[in-house]
């Protein structure tokens, strides 16, 4: 007690000085600073974070980002490098570009690198009990039932009814027209992906209802929804209530199904129907009618968005086109008229022109993930909480592989050049590690089927200049472009 009081004079002396409060007021907003940062760890030891950017106050970098997010994450690039964040409505997003900075992302495991969070958004679209809105541990089981519905013993099946669509679909166009490609093929998407996975018993219904269904699903996907998924707005509640009706169709037809049993099915709806989680129950209807939904939301845009554009790059370099007839003319030969599983495996040309389209404009331009423990990243660390963020557009022009990244050049896919195996993660196209695409070979066999058909009865020409992408969609495809066509 006696030293306390002796001390008394030094502690009044010092808080007396002019400098000690600034200096107090300093040190407590440093601290604060650092704790909203989620930079304590540097006062726990001298970790390198990545390099920071705050931007705005209050919206930080949302209004740069929002309008052009592709380039604004590109220049922020060549000012910062391959690891930056970025802060965007007092959240940190973290940018990783290039295969180095890219691998953790990829590599991490589901602990690590979280998909629910950033993905939530798409919870009200497949529904309660799938995908985003279940535990770890049941979305493993559920990821597995969509793998064995896309494996590729099963890929085969697919084949004829995708064809079947297709012809279909382009013996309606006439003899000569101008159409938007793009919205064609989206059309067109729809009506093959649900044939092939569902079943004709759920296409027989479909121009009816599923189609319109699925449009008003997708309507309700909106900027809004990104960071306000149940905002009251009409668009939300239009896709709610075509979320109830779809499910009420599924429902229908799987209990036909059930009541039905000897009749046999070979599609992804009897796939998920047949699978049975680790405590051997089946899955429900609302969770098979989710399962369902997720699956065509996956396929759908990114098919019909790579579709569009291999077909664009061709029609704009006649070059490569003449090669692509060529090939077709020379799979007529070997396989014959009509187009099957095997015929469609041999087109490597035209696979290559595919994979080209698809690194130079991919569908989905960023992937995110949250980060869930502090994360050593080109010798950055980079710290837990963080919304990481990698690009297959940034990938595809930014990774060293690739030779004059920003030409169309599909021979740089083919032996010898072979530049996407030249490193790990170089090409994003489809993703990586354990999230890859699941329904890569499935988009492979709709975007071939396609232009196979098409160019086998068509010319073409371009009416309007070569467009650019649409960043305004969330999945971004090619701004609305006329193709004049004539039937050969
Ligand atoms: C050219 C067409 C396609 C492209 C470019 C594409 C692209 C992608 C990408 C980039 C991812 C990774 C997402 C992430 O890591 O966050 C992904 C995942 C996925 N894709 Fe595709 N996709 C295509 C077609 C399809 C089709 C046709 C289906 C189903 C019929 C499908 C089903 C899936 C599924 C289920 C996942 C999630 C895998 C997981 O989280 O483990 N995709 N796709």
């Amino acid at each position: 007690m006696d030293a306390l009081v002796s001390s008394l004079p030094a502690v009044v002396e010092i808080v007396t000085k002019p400098y000690f409060f600034p200096t107090l007021t300093l040190t407590i907003l440093l601290i604060f600073y650092l704790l909203q940062q989620k930079k304590w760890a540097y006062l726990k030891s001298y970790v390198k974070l990545p390099p920071f950017d705050r931007g705005l106050p209050f919206v930080g970098h949302a209004i740069g980002f929002g309008k052009h997010p592709l380039q604004y994450a590109d220049q922020m690039y060549q000012k910062y490098g391959p690891v930056y964040t970025l802060e965007v409505l007092g959240k940190r997003l973290t940018f990783l570009v290039g295969p180095e900075a890219q691998e953790p992302f990829f590599a991490g495991t589901d602990l690590e690198m979280d998909q629910d969070e950033p993905y939530s958004f798409a919870v009200p679209l497949f529904g309660p009990g799938v995908v985003y809105d279940v535990p770890l541990e049941v979305r493993q089981q559920q990821l597995k039932f969509l793998r064995a519905a896309l494996r590729s013993e099963i890929m085969k099946t697919y084949v004829s009814p995708i064809i079947f669509e297709a012809k279909n679909y382009f013996n309606k166009w006439g003899n000569s027209g101008v159409v938007v490609l793009r919205d064609e093929l989206a059309r067109l998407i729809i009506l093959t992906a649900s044939r092939a996975l569902m079943g004709d018993d759920v296409r027989e219904r479909l121009s009816g209802q599923v189609a319109e269904l699925f449009q008003s699903l997708d309507e309700g996907l909106t900027t809004i929804t990104m960071f306000w998924r149940d905002a009251p707005i009409p668009a939300h509640r239009r896709r709610d209530a075509a979320r109830i009706e779809m499910c009420n169709l599924f429902s229908k037809i799987i209990e036909e199904r059930r009541a039905n049993p000897d009749i046999k099915h070979e599609d992804a709806l009897q796939s998920f129907m047949e699978q049975k989680y680790k405590d051997g129950r089946k899955m429900s209807n609302s969770e098979l009618a989710g399962m369902m939904i997720a699956m065509l939301f996956a396929g759908q845009h990114t098919s019909s968005v790579t579709s569009s554009w291999t077909g664009l790059f061709l029609l704009n370099h006649p070059e490569h086109l003449k090669r692509v007839l060529a090939e077709q003319e020379e799979n007529r030969k070997k396989y014959g008229e009509d187009l099957t599983y095997e015929a469609l495996k041999d087109m490597p040309f035209l696979h290559a022109c595919l994979l080209e389209a698809l690194r130079l404009h991919p569908p989905i331009i960023f992937l995110m993930r949250k980060l869930m423990v502090d994360k050593e990243i080109c010798g950055y660390t980079v710290p837990k909480g963080d919304t990481l963020f990698t690009s297959p557009a940034l990938s595809g022009r930014k990774s060293p592989n690739w030779s004059n990244p920003d030409k169309y050049d599909p021979d740089r896919w083919l032996a010898p050049r072979e530049e996407d195996k030249a490193v790990k993660f170089g090409f994003i196209g489809f993703g990586g590690g354990r999230h890859v695409c699941l329904g890569e070979q499935f988009g492979y066999l709709q975007v071939k089927t396609i232009w196979a058909t098409l160019f086998r009865n068509f010319t073409f020409e371009m009416v309007d200049p070569f467009p650019e992408p649409d960043y305004s969609a969330l999945v971004v495809g090619p701004k609305a472009c006329r193709v004049r066509f004539t039937r050969k």
